[in-house]
């Protein structure tokens, strides 16, 4: 792995590579397990993730980092490898989630705070000494008749300052996720809407991290994309996504960043490559854009693999080609046709 933290980050946005996000939650997995009616058990999410991890070759090719939880990193593959050793085989740099998750904020706007600062610099000198690379921390921003709140952004923006600087100077790289979510309650609000919350929160983020005295050139943004939400009737074309994403990253974030990496954020598979090949189409940014989704990375995969480790060729076929699609997308190379092709 890299030393410098800028060195870490720029092999992160190797262009053609992404980021897996497999740093679901406990509480999280269980749901997406529940959907395939399976168990949430320690084995069967063992299973699931050295499924995902032993697709070499789509690993190698396509995936620059997996984002782990505490528990995966320091897991091991049915055969006694531990992951991180799978991982570094394959190139991979393993990243960590470090957050505690996101809880209700006192107030009335129905907002949520994240936790996990406290013993943070102990937590993050052991997960440097398993081999972690990175990090990841995600604060949710909700929007409502009366969210966000400016205290809300506030404290969001501050506490991912804190992590940030607690990362670097454990020699970790942040990743840096506020995500305007469009999956919240009522989830009925405007591209528009989105576009001037996602630049107000930006804006605050980057205040913090420059106050914090965060090295810009040591992390990496993950931020949503610019999109109606979940419950809107609005269609915007995938043009319009990439074009009013682009200029809002464009007025609100440092080209000192090393890269963009987004969340996939309940889109469709298909809807996720298409925004960000698109936005690789569009020139003169000062920055890379790649992925660190998901579910649109593993979605397909989770239904084909259904808990039985007998599946795991044929889901690991369905996780490479997702992966292909969004490394061409990242190049903005991605097509239609293509993905259907394939
Ligand atoms: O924090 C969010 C995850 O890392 C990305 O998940 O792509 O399913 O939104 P998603």
């Amino acid at each position: 792995m890299p030393k410098s933290l800028n060195a870490i980050a720029q092999k992160l946005m190797t262009p053609g590579q992404g980021i897996l996000a497999a740093d679901e939650s406990e509480g999280t997995i269980g749901k997406r397990f529940d959907k395939i009616n399976l168990p949430n058990t320690l084995e069967l999410r063992r299973d699931y993730r050295e499924m995902l991890f032993g697709a070499t070759q789509a690993m190698q090719k396509y995936i620059s980092g997996v984002i782990l939880t505490e528990e995966t990193l320091k897991q091991e593959a049915a055969s006694g490898t531990p992951f991180r050793a799978i991982l570094a085989d394959a190139d991979v740099i393993p990243g960590i989630k470090v957050d505690r998750g996101a809880f209700p904020m006192p107030g009335e706007a129905g907002e949520k705070i994240t936790e996990g600062l406290d013993g943070l610099r102990q937590r993050l000198a052991s997960y440097a000494e398993l081999g972690a690379g990175f990090a990841k921390w995600r604060a949710v921003i909700t929007i409502n008749d009366i969210a966000p709140t400016r205290n809300n952004i506030r404290a969001n923006a501050h506490s991912l300052a804190r992590y940030a600087m607690l990362c670097q100077e454990a020699g970790i790289v942040p990743i840096v996720e506020p995500e305007v979510v469009g999956d919240g309650e009522p989830g009925n609000h405007s591209m528009e809407r989105c576009a001037q919350v996602t630049g107000d929160v930006l804006e605050n983020v980057f205040k913090e991290l420059r106050l914090a005295g965060v090295d810009l050139a040591g992390m990496l943004l993950k931020p949503n994309m610019v999109l109606p939400g979940l419950n809107s009737r609005e269609r915007p074309s995938v043009d319009e996504v990439a074009r009013r994403t682009v200029a809002v990253l464009k007025e609100h974030v440092p080209a000192a960043v090393p890269g963009i990496a987004f969340l996939s954020g309940g889109q469709t598979d298909e809807e996720a490559t298409a925004h960000l090949s698109a936005m690789n189409q569009i020139s003169g940014k000062p920055w890379p854009l790649t992925f660190s989704y998901g579910r649109a990375l593993q979605n397909v995969a989770l239904r084909a693999w259904a808990g039985r480790r007998e599946n795991f060729s044929i889901a690991r076929e369905a996780f490479a080609h997702r992966a292909h699609m969004n490394s061409l997308a990242a190049l903005g190379e991605w097509s239609n046709g293509v993905d259907r092709a394939a």
